[in-house]
């Protein structure tokens, strides 16, 4: 039998093993099994995963485990980090993994020594944060540096803005750091009013440095440095790219351009250069930490059988969901401040690698892949969008995110824990009252990860476990997650908008709506 043949024997098992799991309430599975909390529950160095609360029994796993397998993950893993160019449509290697790779590791692609590479760029990164941390570094009047302004957007601006809001409390005394991706102007004004541009560091982050955003963002910076009277703007400007000749172009000093190569994704980058502004925030050693924690994960995912592999786990909770239970959305929900962006993180993360409809081979899907991805956190959200997730009509799986431990005081940790478990109780068991308005269903899945507490390490080990389920993901569903043509057409129709906004006439193609569109603004800016 084809490994194709297999894949639809097991999807029809799967489809069968669904129609009876209807009758069962989440409730029972754990009335009938008093071992089930820790059964189903991962402990990894920095993580706790606790997946009881989901919709299935070792029937379902037996099931999904066969579908890994016949979906050649582990071999496909192996693949990955051995940097063959599983991104079919861009003919690249996806190596991510490499960024954080220690350097006794040994990889080659294409004759290019990879882990050299990495560590090259790696000490680079390092040798310029020390000397804008020891203060050698001085702007264009002689003052140290304090302030560093990330001008990126997309994967070269969710992920570091992310981490460097989550880990805040390791932000270097008396250094600031901000982050501008929007192209509107409102972006810049905001910032202009509380930097000093003779103290500022502008760190213009575009793999591509083609983006609009960022180079538009950047020009008008750049002019702005020199009407305040900048007379060396080769000292406030520095660039991250994988398009070297356009960065110098730009007017970035050679030593000032930090690379990423293009085996590196977008929203797989906060590893490489473009966490330039993470190591400026929160120093270097604690850069190397975050890859740490990565690194962890990565030895997890790349060495442990997927009976046990959280990654792995997790997306096949996630394949359960979207293809028998037709689960739309997925809600990520962190029980903790620090990880305020972690959503925003996520949505790109998720839904720009799987939000596809062909297969590897080009063929148009007959199944749905990725589901929208979205969440805020914990407590809030309880006084906001909980109603919907208790007593609404949508199928909803969540991720739950929590510390045991947090610095300052007990009880607000303690309150926070409580109402971190006690909502996914509750969405798991349901609550009877004879009056309907009052009645909760349950039978609503969620997925626990607990961490001891948010450092560099742990972040990065959980970021990366998030960036291999979405590999895995893609291999359940047969797409290339390492693409991401959808967002080319958008692109390019602003550049047609933008020149008709500008321009007197108004191209005549045009349907009726967009000219009518393009007619008010002209009316409104004569
Ligand atoms: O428009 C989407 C995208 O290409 C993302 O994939 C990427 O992270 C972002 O734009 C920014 O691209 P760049 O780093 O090339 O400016």
């Amino acid at each position: 039998m084809t490994s194709s043949n297999d894949k639809q024997s097991i999807r029809s098992q799967l489809s069968t093993h669904y129609s009876a799991m209807q009758n069962i309430h989440l409730r029972d599975l754990f009335m009938h099994d008093s071992q089930r909390g820790k059964a189903y529950s991962l402990q990894l160095p920095s993580l706790y995963i606790d997946y009881s609360k989901n919709i299935l029994t070792n029937e379902t796993l037996s099931l999904l485990f066969q579908y890994a397998t016949a979906s050649r993950i582990e071999e496909s893993i192996g693949e990955m980090f051995a940097g063959e160019k599983i991104n079919v449509t861009e003919d690249r290697a996806v190596l991510h993994t490499a960024l954080r790779s220690t350097v006794d590791q040994k990889l080659k692609v294409d004759n290019e020594d990879i882990i050299e590479k990495v560590h090259f760029e790696l000490n680079r990164i390092k040798k310029f944060v020390n000397t804008v941390h020891d203060k050698s570094y001085r702007g264009w009047t002689n003052k140290p540096i304090n302030t560093f302004v990330n001008i990126g957007i997309g994967g070269s601006d969710l992920g570091p803005k992310m981490v460097v809001d989550a880990l805040s409390e390791y932000q270097q005394i008396e250094t600031r750091t901000f982050f501008i991706s929007n192209i509107d102007y409102q972006a810049i004004e905001s910032i202009q009013r509380v930097i000093n541009p003779e103290t500022t560091l502008f760190i213009i982050s575009s793999k591509s440095f083609n983006t609009i955003e960022t180079r538009t963002n950047a020009e008008t910076l750049r002019t702005w440095m020199q009407q305040t009277g900048c007379d060396d703007l080769s000292k406030h400007f520095i660039a991250v790219s994988n398009n070297l000749d356009a960065a110098k172009e730009f007017g970035i000093n050679d030593e000032n351009v930090f690379e990423l190569w293009d085996w590196v994704g977008g929203r797989f980058s906060l590893w490489s250069s473009i966490g330039l502004p993470i190591a400026l925030s929160i120093g270097f050693d604690n850069f190397e930490t975050l890859l740490a924690g990565a690194h962890e994960m990565d030895e997890h995912f790349s060495k442990t059988p997927l009976e046990k592999n959280a990654p792995i786990i997790l997306a096949l909770i996630d394949y359960w969901y979207s293809n028998f239970f037709n689960a739309e959305t997925h809600a990520f929900i962190p029980y903790d401040e620090s990880l305020k962006l972690f959503p925003d993180y996520l949505s790109q993360l998720f839904m720009e690698s799987n939000g596809k409809s062909l297969d590897l081979n080009g063929h148009r899907l007959d199944y749905q892949t990725m589901p929208i991805v979205w969440g805020s956190t914990g407590t809030n959200s309880q006084h906001s969008f909980f109603q919907l997730l208790h007593q609404g009509t949508h199928f909803v799986p969540i991720d739950f995110l929590v510390p045991l431990s947090k610095h300052g005081d007990k009880k607000h940790q303690a309150q926070l824990l409580a109402n971190c478990i006690a909502q996914s109780q509750a969405l798991m068991q349901g609550g009877n009252n004879p009056d309907p308005n009052k009645y909760f269903s349950g039978n609503k899945p969620s997925t626990t990860i607990l961490y001891s507490e948010l450092t560099p390490k742990t972040l990065g080990s959980l970021i990366a476990m998030y960036e291999h389920r979405t590999f895995v993901q893609g291999l359940l569903w047969n797409i290339n997650p390492f693409d991401q043509y959808g967002v080319e057409l958008g692109k390019k129709l602003a550049a047609d908008i933008y020149k008709n906004l500008e321009g007197t006439e108004i191209t005549e193609e045009l349907d009726s709506s967009t000219q009518n569109l393009i007619n008010l603004y002209k009316q409104s800016n004569p």
